[in-house]
């Protein structure tokens, strides 16, 4: 049976004011459940034998999260030497984990190469590079589609503008390099962009860089890896991306492909948001309620330090008041403790009444916000909280301001 994914949280509102009250806010709450029942159902729309689906450890890097879907057997897109060091130390397989470097140094190389991962390699002065220090080895190439899609301008990742990936038209040197250095490409790969509402920019994709693979000599392709992007509903009650269907689309082109390549190949993907954006949630607490000639502002005890989606990419993160949600409607500024007037989860938003001491919850949260974090103003990230069959667990402990301090003071010479 289909998973039904349009089901929100497992977690009730009495649960999460249990949880602030026993961790204290700003807190953020990871559903456990639904992150197993996210990856899980690619699968099912997928209907491809041989298909991976890496998460894309970027979008959280939580150790419960990384634990839970280890235990799901789950494959890992890793983006930085740190994330495969703590993906190794997690117990993940080193064939488990793929490497998409990008602007590395020569001693980030060598320091994964060591490791034994297989890289990514997204420009042809990397794969020279690769290719002198370590011949005869085996590596992915991550091509530009040509295509690009995505929430906002700065997540769009390819096409002109983008610093990512080898173009379509320099097959021919990607070849040159690897015969010289006797390296065998046994994956290619291409990513368009995150929350790609237009899913025939997908497809138009696959088929743009699956014809450099059959256009060109690629002899020993294992797999092929089309990236993440997965959108998810932000918005409620906006359009849900039909993905049994985009599945089906997907699987016929590969599979034309893979007849022409003669060889039934592995399919990947790697998506971080559509696996755990939904899953997380931001608690933080009202402290202030002004009223600026009209303008009614709620300050909270969080900030963009802890949440920067919606100054960054102005995205918009649906909030609930768990103290009084039925409270009569009045439109808010809601926004943080940082000094910085951008400091806005949400602006002339329409909300039961905020009250000073109300618990607010920011939805949508388990995607590029903790580990979008910082320590700006000196704050220190919350707490971080996973529930798997109703069972918390504190993850990450919030450092107290003395911890905070003490950590930045690495010699007392100065
Ligand atoms: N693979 C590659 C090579 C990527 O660059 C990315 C994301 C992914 C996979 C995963 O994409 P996803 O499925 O999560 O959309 N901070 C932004 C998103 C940045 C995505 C960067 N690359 C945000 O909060 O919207």
């Amino acid at each position: 049976m289909k998973k039904d994914i349009s089901k929100n949280t497992n977690i009730d509102i009495n649960s999460f004011l249990h949880y602030g009250k026993k961790y204290g806010t700003p807190l953020y709450i990871y559903d456990g459940n639904m992150i197993v029942d996210r990856y899980k159902s690619l699968y099912e729309y997928i209907n491809w034998p041989n298909l991976k689906i890496l998460y894309a450890m970027k979008a959280n890097y939580n150790v419960g999260i990384l634990k839970l879907l280890k235990q799901h057997n789950a494959y890992l897109d890793t983006v930085s030497p740190g994330e495969v060091q703590l993906a190794l130390k997690l117990g993940f397989k080193l064939e488990d984990i793929l490497f998409t470097s990008n602007n590395i140094t020569d001693d980030e190389m060598h320091e994964v190469k060591k490791t034994g991962v297989l890289f990514n390699i997204g420009s042809l002065s990397r794969l020279k590079k690769y290719g002198a220090a370590y011949p005869g080895g085996e590596v992915c190439i991550r091509f530009n589609p040509d295509v690009y899609a995505g929430e906002n301008k700065h997540v769009q990742t390819a096409g002109n503008v983008t610093k990512f990936g080898v173009l379509l038209s320099q097959a021919d040197e990607v070849i040159k390099i690897v015969k010289k250095y006797n390296l065998k490409i046994v994956g290619i790969h291409e990513h368009t962009g995150s929350g790609i509402a237009q899913t025939e920019k997908v497809f138009q994709s696959m088929k743009n860089i699956l014809a450099v693979a059959n256009r060109n000599d690629f002899p020993d392709l294992r797999f092929v890896d089309f990236g993440g992007g997965f959108k998810v509903q932000y918005k409620p009650k906006t359009h849900r991306i039909d993905y049994a269907n985009f599945g089906k689309k997907i699987t016929s082109i590969f599979e034309k492909f893979c007849k022409e390549y003669g060889k039934e190949l592995e399919m990947y993907f790697e998506p971080g948001k559509y696996i755990v954006a939904e899953s997380g949630y931001l608690m933080i607490e009202v402290n202030t309620i002004k009223n600026n000639r009209g303008r009614l502002i709620a300050g909270t005890n969080s900030g963009f330090n802890h949440l920067i989606r919606p100054l960054l990419y102005e995205s918009y993160h649906y909030i609930e008041n768990l103290s009084n949600p039925k409270g009569k409607k009045y439109i808010y500024d809601i926004c943080g403790n940082i000094c910085e007037t951008g400091d806005c989860f949400a602006q002339q938003r329409e909300m039961p009444e905020i009250r000073e001491g109300d618990k607010l919850l920011i939805k949508n949260a388990g995607a590029y916000c903790y580990s979008m974090g910082s320590i700006y103003n000196l704050r220190a990230m919350p707490s971080e909280v996973i529930v798997v069959n109703g069972k918390d667990q504190l993850v990450t402990k919030r450092p107290t301001n003395n911890e905070l301090a003490e950590s930045l003071i690495y010699s007392t010479l100065i």
